[in-house]
């Protein structure tokens, strides 16, 4: 469904001196400088696929989605859409794919929100019964009953967001982007918007990339994350595999039946780190590679030598890991 070799993107940026001088000497001698923004990725994305494409702030996403739904021209490489270079036919490329700026709309700001969609069925040339199903649909999981005769200004962000995404899959298309639909969000809106995001998928088969800064949208829509770093790829892959791969270290909380002193059990010297609150008195966590020493040999180890009230073992957290690959790709970067 969706190609991407060698893309590039460059901006040229005008750089000016400050002041009133500098603004007058811009004028007639201008000083340019370039920003790379996305240096050579690929990937592909077949159909069906829910990929989450994440990276810190600045890192390209926007700046990819961009390119790939035709708004802006890549400096280098190819890139498809079903078939389709989204740069050169933007029409063509508009009625098979969906898109949700977080930071934007789509909507016409002083229409009615039914009006705005009407527009759309007339834009995307909607068979009338499917317009009429789809809308009822919507109206039904995104609970836009109460929103559809008032004005898109009207509307509080979160009641905007799930018109957005309404009006993004109302003409079924092939691929949707949706770049933060979730950004300042209440919970309950967030769920509601993944729930709708995931039903699209499965009922249509619709390929969604999602950017987003919240992992649980990852955790709960995605099969595969790409994360972006400085314009690059760092990971491509199944979200459950970077759980195996970076996801080594383990923590169990141990509650202890007595508040005695805390000395860590012979046998997991070297193997654990031991992570205690002073103030905690009875509770000590362990930390360690689960490759390398078992849960179960620690949980041993620890009631042979204590008496032991309570005890829950953490599973890594995808926050914790994406955060670690952030600072390797910046530590990367540093030493270039
Ligand atoms: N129109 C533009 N002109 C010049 N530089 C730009 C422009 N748009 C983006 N950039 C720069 O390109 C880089 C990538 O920006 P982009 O918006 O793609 O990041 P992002 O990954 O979407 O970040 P965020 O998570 O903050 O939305 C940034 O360093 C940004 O400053
Ligand atoms: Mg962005």
């Amino acid at each position: 469904m969706i190609t991407v070799e060698g893309l590039k993107k460059e901006y040229q940026l005008v750089k000016r001196d400050p002041g009133l001088k500098g603004a007058i000497k811009s004028l007639f001698y201008r000083k340019y400088e370039t920003k790379r923004a996305v240096k050579g990725i690929n990937f592909t994305i077949s159909k069906g696929e829910t990929v989450g494409y994440i990276g810190a702030n600045g890192a390209g996403k926007s700046t990819t989605i961009k390119m790939l739904t035709g708004i802006l021209t890549p400096t280098d490489g190819k890139v498809t859409v079903n078939g389709l270079i989204p740069y050169e036919n933007r029409q063509k490329n508009a009625k098979n794919i969906g898109a949700v700026f977080g930071q934007r709309t789509q909507l016409f700001w002083d229409i009615p929100v039914r009006e705005s969609f009407n527009l759309l069925k007339h834009i995307y040339e909607i068979p009338e019964d499917q317009y009429q199903e789809t809308l009822k649909m919507f109206t039904e999981v995104l609970n836009l009953e109460p929103l559809l005769g008032v004005p898109v200004r009207q509307l509080s962000l979160g009641q905007k967001m799930r018109c957005e995404l309404a009006a993004a899959f109302l003409h079924r298309p092939k691929v949707v982007y949706l770049d933060e639909p979730t950004i300042g969000l209440d919970v309950a809106v967030k769920v509601k918007i993944r729930k709708f995001i995931k039903e699209m998928n499965q009922r249509w088969g619709t390929t969604v990339l999602l950017t987003t800064h919240d992992m649980q949208d990852i955790e709960e829509i995605c099969e595969r994350i790409i994360i972006i770093d400085d314009g690059q790829i760092l990971y491509d892959g199944d979200l459950q595999a970077i759980k195996v791969q970076f996801g080594q270290k383990r923590v169990i909380h141990f509650e202890l039946l007595n508040d005695t002193a805390f000395e860590l059990p012979a046998n997991l010297i070297g193997k654990v780190d031991v992570l205690k609150n002073e103030e905690d008195g009875n509770k000590v966590s362990l930390s360690f590679d689960h490759q390398q020493t078992s849960s179960s040999y620690v949980i041993s180890e620890m009631m042979s030598c204590y008496e032991i009230q309570d005890l829950s073992i953490a599973e890594p957290k995808i926050e914790t890991i994406v955060e670690q690959l952030y600072n390797k790709g910046e530590q990367g970067v540093a030493h270039e």
